[in-house]
Parts: C-alpha cells; sequence; structure tokens
C-alpha cells in the first residue's frame, strides 16, 4: 500500500494542555485534508512526535520512543516522521536529533505547527528531511482546525508564551514571550463550540491572570471571564494556569460573581519558603501566598485549591522542606501535582552551586506526596452524603457499567446512572469517597 492509499496518521503527545492543544491542531489540519487518525504505529503512514522538555524524563520518553521506531522505518521507508514542540526549540536539539535519528522527516518547532501540511508536502515531493525553527514568536495565526478528543469539553487557548522567567523552568525559553488572543476571537471560538454542543471550556495560558497585555482594548482576564460568562449555552468554564503573583481581587471576584466559572483554581505554589520562592523568582513570599489563599476561601467558600510543588531545588534545606510540609497542610490542597526538581540546560537554576542529592530529592518527594494524600483523602471524606452537580462526559474508564464526569470543584465522580444524561450536568448522590475519586448515584 503506498502513501496516496494510506492516509492514517499517529500522533502521540507529551507534555502540558498547551501541547494537547497543538496536537488537536495538527490533527484537525491533517483530517480536513483526507487523512485518519489511527492509534497503531504499524498502521500509520505519518507519525508525528509532539515533544516536551519540562523535566529531563519528559525528554527520555522521547529519545526511547524515537529509537523503537528505526525498525518500523526500515520495513516502511514511506513512512513519514515528524518531531515537533517545546522539546525541538532548545538550542542545537533538531540537529542532535537528526544526527541520532536520521530517519526522521520533519522537525519543526512550536511556533510554526502551522505550517506542517505543508512541510508535509515538501517531503512528499522532495523526499528529503526538512528542519525548520523558527526563534521568534510571530503573530496569532487564527483559524486552524482543531480535532477535538472530547465533544463535551474544550480547551480554547487564550494566551501563548510566558514572560516570568522562574529560574528553574524552560518553558519561556521554547514558547516565547507572552502574546493574548483577541476576545473576540476567543469568544468565536466559543460561540462556535457552544453551537456544536460543548459544555465545558477550559481557558488555557501559562499564566491566564496576566491576560490582555499589549491588547487595546483595556482587557484583563477578571473582564474576559465575564464576558464568556455571558455566552448562552455554556455550562462551565475552567482556566489554567495561575500565577499568584497576578491573581488580583478583580479575579477572584469575577470567578465568585460568574455562575459557569467552576469553584476550582489551580495556583502553583512550588515551594513553602520564603527563601526558596526567591531563589526561584516567583515574585511572592509563603505569606503572601498564604493571604491570597485565605481571601480565596472568603470569596468562594467551597472552592478546591489545587497545587504543583517542585522538591530538591537548589539550596533547599531541610527546614525549607519542612515549610513546604506545613504550608500544604495549612492550605489543605484538594491535590497537588509533585515534582522532583530537575536540571534545565540555559535556566538559572542549572547554575546554582547548592544542587540537592537525588537520595534526599527522592526522600522528599516521598515525604510531600504521602502528606497531600492524606489530605487529598480527607478533603474528598467530606463529600460522603452530599448532593453534587456532576457534568457527565462518558463511561467510567474502569467500569463501563457505570458513568464518569466531574464536580465544579473538578472531583471525579463515577456513578451509576442513565447514559442519555452524558453531555449534560446531572445531580448525583456522593456515597463512597476515596484519594483520588468519588462514587455515586444518579438522582
Ligand atoms: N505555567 C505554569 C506551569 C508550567 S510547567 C505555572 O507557572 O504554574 C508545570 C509545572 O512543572 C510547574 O508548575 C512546575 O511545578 C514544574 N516544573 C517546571 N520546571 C521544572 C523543573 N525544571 N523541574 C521540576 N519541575 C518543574
Ligand atoms: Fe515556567 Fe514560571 Fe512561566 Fe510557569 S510561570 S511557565 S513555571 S516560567
Ligand atoms: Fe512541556 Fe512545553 Fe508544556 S515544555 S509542560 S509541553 S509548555
Amino acid at each position: 500500500m503506498n502513501n496516496e492509499q494510506n492516509k492514517k496518521y499517529l500522533i502521540e503527545t507529551w507534555g502540558c494542555q498547551m501541547n494537547e492543544e497543538d496536537s488537536e491542531k495538527l490533527s484537525g489540519m491533517l483530517k480536513s485534508q483526507g487523512y485518519v487518525r489511527t492509534e497503531v504505529k504499524e498502521e500509520a503512514s505519518i507519525i508525528i512526535f509532539n515533544t516536551c522538555c519540562v523535566r529531563e524524563n519528559a525528554e527520555l520518553k522521547v529519545y526511547g520512543n524515537l529509537g523503537a521506531l528505526k525498525s518500523l522505518k526500515q520495513k516502511k521507508p514511506e513512512l513519514i516522521i515528524a518531531v515537533c514542540g517545546c522539546m525541538m526549540q532548545q538550542e542545537g536539539m533538531a540537529e542532535n536529533i537528526i544526527k541520532k535519528y536520521p530517519f526522521v522527516d520533519i522537525i519543526f518547532g512550536t511556533h510554526n505547527a502551522y505550517k506542517f501540511p505543508e512541510y508535509l508536502n515538501r517531503v512528499k515531493q522532495e523526499g528529503k528531511s526538512i528542519i525548520e525553527i523558527i526563534n521568534k514568536e510571530e503573530g496569532i495565526v487564527e483559524g486552524i482546525p482543531i480535532d477535538r478528543e472530547s465533544s463535551i469539553k474544550a480547551f480554547v487557548t487564550i494566551m501563548y508564551g510566558c514572560n516570568n522567567f522562574c529560574t528553574y523552568c524552560i518553558v519561556p525559553y521554547v514558547r516565547g514571550r507572552e502574546r493574548s488572543r483577541g476576545p473576540e476571537d476567543i469568544e468565536k471560538e466559543i460561540k462556535e463550540l457552544v453551537s456544536k454542543g460543548y459544555k465545558e471550556i477550559t481557558l488555557l495560558g501559562q499564566n491566564v491572570n496576566s491576560y490582555g497585555k499589549g491588547l487595546d482594548d483595556n482587557m484583563n482576564f477578571a473582564r474576559l471571564l465575564r464576558r464568556i460568562n455571558n455566552i448562552e449555552g455554556l455550562e462551565r468554564i475552567r482556566f489554567m494556569t495561575s500565577h499568584p503573583k497576578d491573581l488580583s481581587q478583580e479575579v477572584i471576584d469575577a470567578i465568585a460573581e460568574c455562575s459557569k466559572v467552576c469553584d476550582h483554581i489551580h495556583l502553583p505554589v512550588q515551594s513553602g519558603s520564603s527563601n526558596i520562592l526567591k531563589k526561584m523568582n516567583r515574585q511572592y513570599d509563603r505569606n503572601q501566598y498564604l493571604q491570597l489563599v485565605k481571601k480565596i476561601k472568603e470569596a468562594i467558600p467551597d472552592v478546591a485549591i489545587t497545587t504543583d510543588i517542585i522538591v530538591g531545588f537548589p539550596g533547599e534545606t531541610e527546614e525549607d522542606f519542612e515549610e513546604t510540609l506545613s504550608l500544604v497542610k495549612e492550605v489543605e490542597y484538594d491535590s497537588a501535582f509533585t515534582f522532583i526538581y530537575s536540571k534545565r540546560k540555559g535556566t538559572p537554576a542549572d547554575d546554582m552551586i547548592e544542587q540537592i542529592d537525588d537520595k534526599v530529592k527522592h526522600e522528599r518527594f516521598n515525604r510531600l506526596v504521602e502528606a497531600i494524600n492524606e489530605i487529598s483523602a480527607k478533603k474528598n471524606k467530606r463529600y460522603a452524603g452530599r448532593i453534587v452537580d456532576v457534568l457527565v462526559e462518558g463511561t467510567s474508564k474502569n467500569n463501563t457499567d457505570k458513568l464518569m464526569g466531574r464536580t465544579t470543584t473538578g472531583k471525579l465522580v463515577n456513578f451509576k446512572g442513565d447514559e442519555s444524561s452524558i453531555g449534560h450536568i446531572s445531580k448525583v448522590k456522593i456515597t463512597e469517597a476515596f484519594s483520588f475519586s468519588l462514587n455515586g448515584e444518579q438522582l
């Protein structure tokens, strides 16, 4: 079977929602050219790896998976292999990849994914590898078709890039400076989604609170939330990520007052020690963070707060780490993503001399995870017996006799119910609470 007949593609995506959304666009562009998606590598005529480099193990996965494609390409020389995403934006990485894996056909970065169909045609015609990485972000390209994973909830990017330069983080280097999409474009996209039956949208950006900077019409995140809240037919609005330094009272009030905005804030703290926060260039200290949490809890009584935490940042002492543990207990996070600090080339923390021993990092990581699991379980226990609104997303992963969905606070609920409620908000009585999910019965 030659390429023209076999129009199947496979996309593997690593990393955050930004990459997931980019993959949905790559998929959208391919589908609009008559390609169909497959999850089986052996069936595909195009394989795309959309990569992440936020931590070393994200990169290791890409290397491992690329190595495994070698024999496939030998068996099937017409197979086209493309590698893109954040990892490719690092200096020298594209050249490094093509040297190690010469069978790769196309390499592109985060700023030119919209050109993929063009690269594909060129490779088919010329048969030569293409490497194109653009280092400077261009304007925002609108109107790219998106093939979304779900038909109920969708990601909508409101801003690209990051200006914060936390000293451990590579994202600003690979995603470029902050650019906000115009509110009209965002509104238009959401209205189209609603007309197709979508019920929930998640507004995406590395730091959604600084949305609107550089736009003419006096826009900011709070005003955007209020504007989207007015869209008829939309049921739920989520957003991520909020940087604590920019979460203003105006945004807290908008979340509290807008009925569609969910009662959940993902508010990465990274560390509970002011000393470490300063070295991380987070631009807030422990006390300011705790004050912010207090304000949020006052304004939104049943709110769920989740976070990201890094252990083993250079110079982190046992006392610093214990401050993280005590902050976790004080805030009572509903859940947390925990990471072991990973050195990233080109970031300021990579050059810091007091790197922490791997054994110490792992030991702290385990203590932190244990503390968080205990709190998550305790917080979830409070749901037992309650009646909650669940947006029903489909059948449950582990038990297809059951349905699954989420509460406004983002809790996963598995429950017995009627399949006709998929895509709608339904009342569910919580019967059992675990650390990571709830069980219930539809009313
Ligand atoms: N823009 C978001 C998150 C971006 S990356 C924010 O600012 O919150 C997601 C998470 O990865 C970060 O919150 C951080 O906890 C973690 N992370 C980033 N760089 C890392 C590194 N070098 N080592 C370990 N964890 C890291
Ligand atoms: Fe990275 Fe900090 Fe930007 Fe988040 S805010 S993407 S952690 S630099
Ligand atoms: Fe990874 Fe890029 Fe996201 S580095 S975490 S995919 S912005």
